[in-house]
């Protein structure tokens, strides 16, 4: 199970994926980040390393995460964490990093901002249910801007920008670059790495789908501390 190696949660899954969406966010809307309300669906790895990246960029970020565990952890890590129709209200670009379907959808139209900014981080493009958005009878017009952004506009003139089509953001839009090379190294070290111990018979015959063993998560971690910063 790589994706449960801690090498890959807060590598590529928190650190690389915040960067990219930050990234993403820049080149294809061309906007600031500075200011704008941010708010973050979804507190696992992904979306923690999100919201961190925009407050980094000098936004003001809330999350709205179902697992009040997890909601206060945000709470303690500084964001704000308002039930999900006050973070609506308010948020100038809201992103969805849950898993989940319909996070966001064709009922949350009256709420959203006039020039909201609707992003997808998460793997399935079913997060934000977009085709359910342009159908409703609220939305009078849309217009596919520069790549990557359609504006829908609705009845009582607000407008709403989404992004990528909902597909994931940072491999989505003109020129994605997806997540950093340092990140995909590790990922694929980790990978590497254990076919190698299943081929090198160090794993018993019995095991089907298991952690990635901490030996070799040390191996890895070993290896690119020496390669890029050694
Ligand atoms: N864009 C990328 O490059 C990239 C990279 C890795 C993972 N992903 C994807 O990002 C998504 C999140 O990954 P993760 O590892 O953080 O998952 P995770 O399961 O650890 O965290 C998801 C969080 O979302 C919360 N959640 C579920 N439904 C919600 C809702 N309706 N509103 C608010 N929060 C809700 C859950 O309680 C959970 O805490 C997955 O779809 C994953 O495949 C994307």
């Amino acid at each position: 199970m790589i994706n449960d190696s801690p090498i890959k949660q807060f590598a590529e899954n928190r650190h690389a994926v915040g960067q990219s969406v930050v990234e993403s966010f820049l080149r294809i809307t061309n906007r600031a980040t500075n200011g704008r309300n941010v708010l973050v669906f979804g507190y696992g790895s992904v979306g923690r390393g999100i919201a961190a990246s925009f407050r980094n960029a000098f936004a003001s970020v809330a999350v709205v995460e179902p697992d009040p565990v997890l909601r206060l952890e945000a709470n303690f890590d500084g964001f704000q964490v308002p039930d999900r129709a006050a973070g609506l209200r308010h948020a100038d670009v809201v992103i969805t990093a849950t898993g989940a379907q319909d996070v966001i959808t064709a009922a949350d139209l009256d709420i959203l901002r006039h020039r909201v900014v609707l992003i997808n981080a998460g793997h399935f493009p079913a997060e934000i249910a977009v085709d359910r958005i342009i159908a409703d009878p609220r939305v009078t017009g849309r217009r596919d801007g520069p790549e990557g952004i359609t504006t829908l506009r609705l009845t009582d003139g607000r407008e709403i920008h989404v992004l990528t089509e909902g597909h994931m953001v940072n491999l989505g839009g003109p020129r994605p670059l997806g997540n950093s090379i340092e990140s995909m190294d590790l990922g694929f070290a980790l990978q590497a790495r254990c076919l190698e111990a299943i081929a090198r018979g160090r794993t018993s015959p019995d095991d089907v789908v298991i952690p990635v063993p901490a030996w070799i998560n040390a191996l890895v971690a070993e290896a690119f501390l020496e390669q890029y910063l050694g």
